[in-house]
């Protein structure tokens, strides 16, 4: 595996370096190919239906591929001009810290496997699957790509576990499940909606509650990982989280602990 160094990794990354890998294209099998070319056209009926037009705004313009797996250099080469975000390979789950640091430096922490066609529906782990259909095309909006290398910075700046916990809840029903207002509607935005058929699902056929995004409430909702959502909440614009993490890093600077 290649170092940091030889990967070309600029120093602002130190806590992150260790988790830095290539992507090793070349090494997808012509079936992961198609296991890919799969989970796209499983999702696309939805997505198209049910997806915030942000999401597929980012899709369009990154030409997302649809019949072969990403090439992470590619994405990071069409998004770096427009807002800065690159889409970086890492070998794994990584450590708060390094993941934040990354965050505040504008680059995805990205995983490079697949899942197999055994666990097409859920993988315990995200697979490149999750991290790049499911985030990515986020990357590509203005304020959303604000927004989000500022929640990096932010949480790097925090050694407090409980404060941490609490922004933690943020980033899940923002970055990871959250939706939008848009046209009367709820449409998904949350990679974990985007990239599964049985979240999204859940959402669109009315198992779970949406209610109107509240900062004093996310923070007050614990995430629950092992079982399909019951409540979930909707923005009415990406200025309301962009605007609702520099009110908590306010609160954080006066002394908050973010509620009880
Ligand atoms: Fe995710």
């Amino acid at each position: 595996m290649a170092t940091a160094a030889e990967i070309g990794i600029p120093a602002n990354l130190p806590k992150a370096a260790p988790f830095l890998i290539q992507q090793d294209y070349a090494a997808y099998t012509e079936d992961q190919h198609a296991v890919w070319t799969e989970l796209v056209a499983r999702r696309m009926p939805q997505i198209e239906q049910h997806a915030a037009q942000e999401y597929l705004d980012g899709f369009a313009y990154l030409h997302l591929p649809q019949d072969r797996l990403p090439h992470l250099a590619t994405l990071s080469a069409k998004l770096q001009p427009r807002t800065g975000w690159n889409t970086t390979a890492v070998s794994g789950f990584m450590p708060g810290p390094a993941f934040f640091e990354m965050l505040a430096a504008r680059r995805f922490p990205t995983t490079t496997w697949l899942r197999g066609r055994d666990s097409m529906e859920y993988t315990p782990e995200p697979d490149i699957f999750h991290d790049v259909f499911g985030h990515v095309p986020m990357h590509a909006h203005p304020v959303f790509a604000d927004f989000l290398a500022h929640y990096g910075q932010v949480c790097a700046a925090i050694d407090d576990e409980t404060i941490l916990e609490r922004l933690g809840r943020v980033f899940w029903y923002t970055v990871e499940f959250g939706l939008i207002r848009q046209d009367g509607r709820n449409k998904v935005y949350g990679s974990g909606l985007i990239s599964s058929n049985g979240e999204c699902s859940n959402v669109i056929h009315g198992g779970c509650e949406v209610r109107s995004f509240d900062l004093e409430e996310v923070l007050r909702t614990p995430v629950k990982v092992d079982e399909m959502h019951h409540l979930l909440f909707a923005i009415e614009s990406f200025d309301q989280i962009y605007e609702a993490m520099h009110t908590l890093e306010s609160r954080i600077r006066a002394g908050s602990r973010l509620a009880a």
